[in-house]
């Protein structure tokens, strides 16, 4: 009887470690990851192989922005796939027409091109540049200290972040780095092969610093004087994350001029498609039309299905207006993100942000008993204990925790996390 009996199977596959295996052997180590083992999500909610369920708080990197398994993003997906996926860019399709009239019509008068990522966008954005320079000599790119523009060669050149570079020099030429938000800097940085400036409008991974709007303003009127382009990178910061489509457009708003700003180029990825990979740049007008047929091309870019899953974003987006939400509750968070700041000083410099895009400034590592004897940065060890309460957010340098929640974030939600923040900063406190 014995022998013909098979064992039970046990009752918990052990899914993380045999994940966390298959990780360690095959998959190249470029990235430091927590130790969490995901396997699906519902609205805010994300779960780990184990069962356990974590508010997403991150939204995938400033991605996830109506949540995880949305039911419009599933039907564009179903409904898309079954009439077509792909043809290439040699031929026209109706959704990558229609997504470039719903981002022109929300930036200004341009046109759109269509690629994969974000670093991507900004390497056309880079080409739109050379190519607006070329018959001069001109090809410098200005970019921010503290900035991110992406991984390829020409985004970490781009990048105004040492890290980023190390262990890849040579870095292309064509990049020089300016502090942000001083215009007096930008002015004295110019050389004679200066062709376009490229910032952020809030920078994400450098900490959540958002432009001011005297810096927007000023650089748009340097920019005509000398006859430069001005580029805002909106990867992370765009889609309606800081209340309005761009953020340029939120920090103008009700700004004397502000009304009549139009940066020449913006870079999207990230929130556009929802989860889905797609990058895409808007140029403005007068300069649309510099990349002419075979200067520029990507075999993805902007297939059927990537650009049907756009364009429902969007509709969900403006049909259940999300833009409001992100504004009011953000503004609601980053008060209670003050709040932690002024009760907690010990363990919290500040708090700050722009809509859904918020930072937690915790104060140095050797300042906070329970986190100094370890070597891992302080905002990484917040995060593990926001993980361990079931909240899940995204560091942002060795001092700051980064709320990238999906737009569509309820109010009890947001009460959720800001209390299991408040946890992790008493036990720290
Ligand atoms: C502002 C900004 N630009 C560009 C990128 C690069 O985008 P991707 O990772 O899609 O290439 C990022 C990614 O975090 C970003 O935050």
């Amino acid at each position: 009887m014995k022998e013909i009996i098979p064992s039970p199977p046990p009752l918990v596959h052990n899914q993380h470690e045999s994940v966390r295996q298959l990780f360690s052997k095959n998959v190249v180590p470029s990235y430091g990851r927590f130790d969490l083992v995901l396997s699906h999500g519902a609205g805010s909610y994300v779960f780990d192989v184990a069962g356990k369920r974590y508010l997403d708080l991150g939204g995938g990197i400033a991605v996830c922005c109506l949540g995880h398994a949305h039911p419009g993003i599933t039907e564009a997906l179903v409904e898309q796939s079954k009439k077509l996926i792909h043809v290439s860019n040699l031929y026209f399709t109706e959704p990558q027409g229609r997504l470039a009239a719903e981002l022109v019509k929300r930036i200004g008068p341009g046109k759109c091109f269509f690629a994969n990522s974000g670093a991507e966008a900004n390497e056309g954005l880079f080409k739109v540049a050379r190519k607006f320079g070329h018959d001069e000599g001109r090809f410098e790119i200005l970019t921010a200290t503290n900035s991110f523009h992406g991984r390829t060669l020409a985004g970490i050149a781009a990048t105004g972040q040492d890290k980023v570079k190390k262990g890849f020099e040579p870095m292309t030429p064509g990049f020089r780095h300016i502090p942000f938000n001083d215009l007096a800097a930008a002015r004295n940085a110019l050389s004679p092969a200066t062709v376009a400036i490229l910032i952020e409008g809030v920078q994400g991974e450098g900490g959540i610093t958002p432009a001011t709007p005297e810096y927007l303003l000023g650089l748009r009127a340097l920019c005509n004087e000398k006859k430069l382009l001005l580029f805002m990178d909106g990867v992370q910061c765009g889609h309606y994350r800081t209340g309005k489509f761009q953020s340029f457009q939120r920090i103008l708003e009700n700004v004397p001029g502000g009304e009549k700003f139009l940066p020449d180029g913006v870079s999207m990825a990230k929130s556009l498609g929802g989860g889905f990979p797609i990058g895409a740049f808007w140029v403005r007008a007068p300069f649309a039309d510099l990349l002419g047929p075979g200067t520029h091309a990507t075999t993805f870019g902007g297939t059927p299905l990537a650009c049907a899953v756009a364009l429902k974003v969007l509709e969900v987006i403006e049909s259940e207006r999300l833009d409001e939400n992100a504004r009011k509750l953000g503004e609601w968070l980053r008060r209670e993100l003050e709040r932690l700041a002024a009760n907690y000083p010990q363990v919290v410099r500040r708090g700050r942000g722009l809509g859904f895009m918020l930072g937690l400034e915790l104060v140095e590592k050797e300042q906070i008993p329970k986190l100094a004897a370890s070597d891992k940065a302080a905002a990484i060890q917040f995060v593990n204990r926001l993980h361990q309460l079931g909240v899940m957010t995204i560091p942002a340098g060795a001092q700051i925790v980064r709320l990238l929640p999906p737009l569509n974030l309820t109010w009890q939600e947001a009460g959720e996390g800001i209390a299991r923040i408040e946890e992790v900063v008493q036990a720290l406190a």
